[in-house]
């Protein structure tokens, strides 16, 4: 049957990257990935496209963007989508190398009015002064009436920032300048910033390429667009998730005014991801599941859009106490474990992902599949309520304390399809 999700994007061959894109147009949800069509990771990115009505069921739109202008010669690289009035735009980078290795980038507008044909504009955004041709990854929201665009930046003295832009309509751009406090480390390089405005509070949300590694970051803080700068509230940003196959993450704003946030399931050395075993079946990597954005005592959290409580089949609910065995048909599962009250637990899905509380501490582990044993995570979290947890045949992601952390990997499952859980008291 083979490793490909049920319920997640994937592509039916070749490489998937960072989702781009995203917009929900005339009642459907799009959503665009960076595809090469061999499972390999350098090459000349197209961007993929599928449309669902429910952000469940997709289904594949071929090509969205080709790479066949002088300006994107190299790759349609990553970007993002907003909608306005009848129309549907995207921003994106167009990648140009040229002879020697070097690089040009051009940030880019194709535009739609059916959601199926798109329009290229050519480059509406030119490397400004000041940064070093890693300028990529536009991403464009509405505020007071204006446009705005983020691009992630290196500055000449290669320190990741990234750049705002205003924009009256859509086509004239004005920089900013950085948007990011210069004094702060931000790596090397910020790839796919994001900014969530969440009302009364704003979210920067970047991911950051440093020497120790990659990571989706989010930075709580206040946009302030008069000055065109972020100011952080904290000086640390927390990691927006504590897997280790998460990476790009973007954001949307739905019909209904959901904030929605999709990342890509994949990332790593090239090694790393080369090892994977569906490279065999000719496709690598997924995107996460659509992920609700809200905020719970101050804090961003993120839960599954409630699209999936409809998808439930099959549904059981157990009180389980002492040892528990949950045996499974496939390994397209949702586990809701609830009123946990902190007590000592442990989860176990079939040897691949393993998870266990006790004592503050919570222990994630996940098997290698090209070596014995396994890789792990360790948080300290003060009380445990409630896990949820969605596993989708070479996927697993794992929301505790109603999407406070979560945890997102590659989990390859074998024959062994059973549940265990072992509690001490009575879960639900
Ligand atoms: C992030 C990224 C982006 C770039 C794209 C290319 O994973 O490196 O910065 O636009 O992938 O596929």
């Amino acid at each position: 049957m083979g490793m490909r999700p049920n319920y997640h994007i994937s592509p039916k061959h070749g490489f998937l990257n960072d989702p781009n894109g995203l917009a929900q147009f005339q009642g459907k949800y799009h959503v665009f990935y960076q595809w090469l069509p061999d499972v390999v990771p350098q090459g000349n990115k197209i961007w993929r496209h599928c449309v669902s009505e429910d952000l469940i069921h997709w289904s594949d739109q071929g090509c969205g963007l080709k790479p066949e202008e002088w300006y994107e010669k190299n790759g349609c690289y990553s970007g993002s989508g907003i909608t306005e009035g009848d129309s549907y735009y995207l921003f994106y980078t167009g990648n140009v190398r040229d002879s020697e290795g070097g690089r040009e980038t051009y940030q880019c507008l194709a535009s739609s009015s059916d959601g199926v044909n798109f329009h290229k504009e050519g480059p509406v955004v030119y490397l400004p002064e000041g940064y070093t041709p890693h300028f990529r990854d536009p991403k464009v929201w509405k505020k007071n009436g204006r446009w705005w665009m983020v691009v992630g930046a290196q500055t000449k003295e290669l320190k990741g920032n990234v750049a705002l832009f205003v924009s009256d309509d859509l086509k004239k751009w004005q920089w900013k300048g950085n948007m990011l406090d210069s004094s702060m480390d931000w790596g090397y390089m910020c790839e796919c910033p994001d900014l969530a405005d969440m009302g009364e509070r704003q979210f920067l949300i970047v991911s950051r390429q440093k020497e120790d590694g990659c990571k989706g970051m989010v930075f709580a803080g206040i946009m302030d667009y008069e000055q065109g700068r972020f100011h952080i509230s904290e000086d640390t940003g927390v990691l927006l998730d504590e897997g280790f196959d998460f990476y790009a993450p973007q954001s949307f704003a739905d019909e209904s005014g959901r904030c929605i946030l999709i990342g890509w399931l994949g990332a790593g050395e090239l090694e790393y991801q080369m090892s994977q075993p569906t490279v065999e079946e000719g496709w690598l990597h997924a995107l996460t599941i659509p992920r609700e954005l809200f905020i719970q005592n101050g804090k961003l959290h993120q839960r599954p859009v409630k699209e999936f409580e409809r998808i439930r089949r099959h549904e059981r609910v157990i009180e389980a106490e002492g040892y528990t065995f949950i045996d499974q048909e496939t390994w397209s599962v949702e586990l809701l474990a609830e009123q946990l009250s902190s007590q000592k637990i442990s989860f176990n899905f079939g040897n691949v992902l393993k998870i266990y509380f006790d004592n503050n501490n919570l222990l994630i582990q996940r098997k290698h599949w090209n070596m014995k044993g396994y890789d792990e995570v360790q948080v300290e979290i003060s009380e445990l309520e409630n896990i949820q947890v969605f596993l989708d045949q070479s996927t697993a992601e794992i929301f505790v304390n109603n999407g406070e952390k979560v945890f997102t990997f590659k989990a390859f499952f074998t024959d062994e399809k059973g549940i265990e859980i072992e509690s001490e008291q009575t879960i639900l």
